[in-house]
């Protein structure tokens, strides 16, 4: 059996979700007329108080979508340096905004409000229009980090001040929705846009909708069809995100529980730089100099269990849906007795 933490993207459908895939009603998405996906963007945009929801194949598109549709060319984009939307997303802003971007050297991929202020420009030709913020939350290459619900009220509000739009990355935010005990509402009404994702913790095969008025989606969906991502009988994809939504929540604790006993184990282990912890199912730890992070995913491999190296000497683990309590022990198991 091989167990695979490198991401929460490596999940495959339950059977129960696969029924619901298979019994979902469609048409053809480009008219609007896919009933799934009508009623998924209807449930989403509820769900975070938001009016209106646009299905996309991936979060990039999402987001990518998001930021050109709130920006101009020339605009600029202010945002953490390790955040998904200018880390891992192939210079996308650039590409189809011909926006700059103002990186902020952030704590584990979150920011303050007082880097928005800081970082706008002042208005004269010299210098790009400050028009957007964007945060993600949970952070990816922050190890899962989260903001609090004051946090991001103290982002939204620093933001608004400013007239700037802010755009919320929520690749994740179920993860830290059922950590902070907020609902997706209270989390939505701070934003301009929402992106989240079915594809991670939720467990689908592939999906995300971004979130905003009735007027930021419906040009939204003039830019998705212009990045090639309107698509047809996608219901069968929006079914699935359907059964997530009401199946696969509250589940996420259970995989943030799993992923702070790998913490504690590695914690026990004299391989880490410094101590890690799991804020929720993300974990990012650092060896020590004399053991190689390249090194130590061979040696898991080994042994069946399959990981990220993700530069200076760290290692990423992700648990997920497809992870259970067997697979939990067997990896602990293999950590304490790691050798070098
Ligand atoms: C924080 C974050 N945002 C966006 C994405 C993009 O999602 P996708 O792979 O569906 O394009 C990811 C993917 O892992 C992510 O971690």
């Amino acid at each position: 059996m091989t167990i695979d933490l490198r991401s929460d993207t490596v999940t495959k459908p339950t059977p129960s979700m696969l029924n619901a895939m298979m019994s979902a009603k469609v048409g053809d998405d480009v008219f609007s007329e896919d009933p799934s996906i009508n009623e998924l963007e209807t449930i989403a945009a509820g769900m975070f108080g938001k009016e209106a929801g646009l299905f996309c194949p991936t979060g990039t598109m999402t987001n990518q979508v998001a930021i050109k549709t709130h920006t101009q060319p020339m605009d600029e984009v202010i945002v953490e340096k390790s955040n998904h939307v200018y880390f891992y997303e192939s210079g996308g802003i650039a590409y189809h905004s011909l926006s700059s971007v103002r990186l902020i050297n952030g704590d584990r991929g979150r920011i303050k409000p007082s880097d928005i202020e800081e970082n706008i420009n002042p208005n004269n030709i010299h210098h790009p229009h400050t028009k957007l913020v964007v945060i993600e939350n949970t952070s990816n290459r922050g190890g899962g980090s989260y903001y609090q619900l004051d946090e991001m009220k103290a982002l939204s509000e620093m933001a608004h001040k400013h007239n700037l739009m802010i755009h919320l990355d929520g690749a994740r935010i179920f993860n830290c929705l059922v950590e902070i005990n907020a609902s997706p509402n209270e989390v939505g009404v701070l934003f301009d846009s929402v992106s989240v994702c079915f594809s991670k913790g939720l467990g689908c095969p592939v999906g995300s909708v971004l979130l905003g008025s009735k007027d930021f989606i419906a040009e939204a969906r003039r830019n998705r069809k212009a990045f090639g991502g309107g698509m047809r009988q996608a219901g069968f994809l929006a079914a699935a995100a359907i059964y997530a939504l009401q199946n696969h929540v509250t589940r996420l604790k259970e995989d943030h529980s799993r992923a702070k006993a790998i913490a504690k184990t590695l914690n026990e282990t004299s391989l880490l730089e410094n101590p890690v912890s799991a804020d929720t199912n993300i974990l990012i730890f650092k060896l020590k100099k004399e053991f190689s992070a390249e090194k130590m995913v061979d040696k898991l491999k080994e042994k069946n269990i399959l990981c990220f190296a993700i530069g200076g000497n760290a290692i990423r683990m992700v648990t997920h849906l497809d992870f259970n309590d067997e697979m939990l022990n067997q990896v602990c198991e293999v950590l304490k007795n790691i050798s070098y």
